[in-house]
């Protein structure tokens, strides 16, 4: 039902000409995973070189390093999380995508967390940050981040936190504490244990035991 919902909403905006983003892309990047399974909806920047060449969100260098994290951290890329971007076709040059580009793919953002409704909202880097919070001059992504939230798309609530961008990270290989690699990995732990704990913890966090599950 949801792959259907969204096989609409994808054909819709196969056709858009919504923003001149439109006029030089290959190929829009729609989004990437399972729908059934997927509880966390990430949203990044924008497609790349490599994303406008394959139509998938996250498959260049700093893609790859996003999937080196979230492996380590136990998160499933194919099967936990469904990957998005806040706009779903490439800016010249790989710049920052434009308010007004923004704007003009938005329904098709909210239109995607409304049908997959996910458990959590991961906002991967600033430009997807800016997209639902209105920071003040004090705020920055380093002071955001790792913090849950609530965020609201079509009247709606949801769980939301920010991490560091993949290309922030390889900018930065410093595996140091405090480091911002470090505090990715303790961003994707604290995402897995909120949302995706491992069911065999929470019961021995609770301290509990049932016969009946040992034989599964
Ligand atoms: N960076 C993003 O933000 N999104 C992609 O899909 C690729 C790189």
């Amino acid at each position: 039902m949801k792959k259907n919902c969204l096989e609409i909403v994808r054909q819709k905006c196969e056709n858009c000409n919504g923003c001149a983003l439109a006029n030089s892309r290959s190929n829009i990047v729609f989004g990437d995973g399972d729908a059934s399974t997927a509880r966390i909806v990430l949203i990044g920047e924008a497609p790349g070189e490599m994303e406008d060449e394959t139509g998938r969100p996250f498959v260049g260098k700093a893609g790859q390093l996003l999937n080196d994290f979230l492996a380590e951290a136990g998160i499933s890329r194919d099967k936990d999380l469904y990957v998005i971007n806040t706009v779903k076709c490439r800016p010249p040059e790989n710049r920052v995508p434009t308010d007004e580009e923004k704007a003009a793919c938005r329904k098709f953002l909210d239109a995607q967390i409304d049908i997959i409704k996910p458990d959590a909202i991961v906002l991967c880097g600033a430009t997807a940050l800016k997209s639902f919070v209105n920071l003040d001059k004090k705020q920055t992504i380093s002071k955001v981040r790792g913090k849950w939230m609530t965020v609201t798309v079509d009247g709606v609530d949801y769980k939301a936190i920010t991490i560091f961008h993949p290309s922030y990270l390889l900018r930065n290989s410093s595996m140091e504490e405090g480091s911002p690699r470090r505090l990715m990995q303790e961003d994707l732990k604290n995402i897995k244990e909120t949302i995706l704990p491992d069911v065999n913890n929470v019961f021995s966090a609770n301290n509990l035991t049932f016969n009946s599950l040992a034989s599964v």
